[in-house]
């Protein structure tokens, strides 16, 4: 953990971005090379310290994994013939490798154990243990079976019909990967839909996927077979930029190939409703993730509410946008997302007292926030919790005030944007 100074003396933001690997993409990308039968090849494969975790995990199963620059190449013989890891498969930050392997590992034949870092330590495992325990999963850990170290015995499952509590694609990512391997036809059924990576991506690799209405379901005994994976940008690290072109005085800049998943793209839904200046030009290309060029510039913004269906489509981007939030005129609200509290850290408080610190004009409820704008914000030291979305914010904040803003652990940041700090350089002017 060090600390870090940022004196940028409020700069307007010009250039060009190219933004790194989807995160959800990447992990992906490996989970499904590794489950499938042959060669897998990804491009554009983040190399952030998640998706490594993700790799690490995998390598431990006797997969065999070769990364060259963002190019990765995954051989396997399939899930049949993984290796039983003699080792603790360490997740590290990552709740998606967590929680998605809990699916994997469940309709394996092998047993492992994982666990990962404190913050992993503390994340709710039950809303993903549940369903696969009703579906035969022999899966035991810490309060029974809530929180790491997680023991995985792999055994038979049978289908299940679920109905989701929580808007969460990872416990429907994880009902799905179980599903694949069980007796029947799993059904998943949402009432706000969760990103759709696993469903688009599962058809990549041979698997016939329905969905229809929100509800997502699939035959087991389904295998799947190598193929190639073009990760888009992440338009959650994006977001750190969008936001920065909008707030930073005579600001202009563009993004290329951001991944504009419309299960994804809450965030630049709530730009426009802000009034932000802010083209998105879709790209020609035919992959099964879409994306654009995102060009945004200094904008006047107004506040608005936010709520509802949207949450899920945004939920990893609330941070950076209660930071948008204290520069637009009057008040937002963002209600609907106490989701916040189980993330790597409680972003509810963590959003609120870091920013209070920068001065903010914002207060906590029970399922978001409310902030009045606009507010100069000035420099201050703050607490990142080791979530590198709280690091970013920071980070995005000290670009508008006028002394430093300091932050406790700015290593954090490299768990989904190892590049955030090279790419504030490339566009500072
Ligand atoms: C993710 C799903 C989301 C998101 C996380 C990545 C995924 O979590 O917050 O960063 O890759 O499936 P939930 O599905 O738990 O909301």
């Amino acid at each position: 953990m060090s600390e870090k100074v940022l004196q940028y003396n409020q700069p307007s933001l010009q250039g060009t971005l190219a933004i790194p690997g989807d995160k959800s993409v990447s992990h992906r990308s490996v989970m499904f090379g590794a489950i499938a039968t042959g060669r897998t090849t990804v491009e554009g494969f983040l190399l952030g310290e998640d998706c490594l975790s993700t790799i690490d995990c995998f390598r431990k199963l006797g997969v065999a994994i070769e990364v060259n620059g963002t190019n990765v190449t995954i051989d396997s013989a399939g899930i049949e013939n993984w290796q039983e890891p003699t080792e603790v498969l360490y997740t590290g930050n990552s709740g998606t490798t967590t929680r998605l392997m809990l699916g994997i590992l469940a309709g394996s034949s092998i047993h492992s154990v994982m666990t990962g870092d404190a913050s992993i330590g503390k994340r709710p495992m039950r809303r993903v243990i549940d369903p696969l325990r009703q579906m035969g999963a022999q899966i035991t850990g810490r309060a029974n079976g809530q929180y790491t170290p997680l023991a995985i015995q792999g055994t038979t499952l049978q289908a299940i019909d679920y109905t989701m509590p929580v808007a969460s694609a990872q416990v429907k990512s994880a009902i799905l990967l179980a599903g694949l391997r069980a007796e029947g036809t799993t059904i998943v059924r949402e009432s706000e839909v969760s990103r759709d990576h696993t469903e688009r991506m599962l058809r990549q690799f041979g698997v016939q996927v329905e969905v229809d209405n929100g509800v997502v379901s699939l035959q087991g005994g389904q295998t799947l077979t190598g193929t190639h994976v073009a990760v888009p940008g992440d338009i959650s690290s994006a977001a750190f930029f969008l936001v920065a072109g909008a707030i930073c005085a005579n600001s202009r800049i563009t993004l290329e190939n951001v991944g504009i998943n419309p299960t994804r793209d809450g965030i630049i839904e709530v730009l426009q409703q802000m009034g932000a200046a802010i083209t998105v030009t879709p790209s020609d290309n035919e992959q099964a993730e879409p994306t654009a060029t995102v060009t945004i510039e200094t904008s006047t913004l107004q506040g608005t509410t936010i709520g509802g269906d949207i949450i899920p489509r945004l939920i990893d981007e609330i941070p950076i946008i209660a930071l948008l939030a204290t520069q637009a005129q009057g008040q937002t609200i963002i209600k609907d997302a106490e989701e916040l509290k189980v993330k790597e850290t409680d972003r509810i408080t963590a959003v609120v007292d870091e920013l209070k610190k920068l001065g903010a004009n914002i207060e906590a409820t029970e399922d978001g926030m409310v902030i009045e704008g606009p507010t100069p914000l000035h420099g201050a030291a703050l607490r990142t919790y080791g979530d590198h979305r709280i690091g970013m914010m920071g980070a995005i904040a000290s670009l508008i005030t006028a002394d430093a803003v300091t932050l406790d652990d700015a290593e954090c940041v490299a768990v989904s944007y190892p590049s955030f700090f090279e790419h504030i350089e490339a566009v500072k002017k």
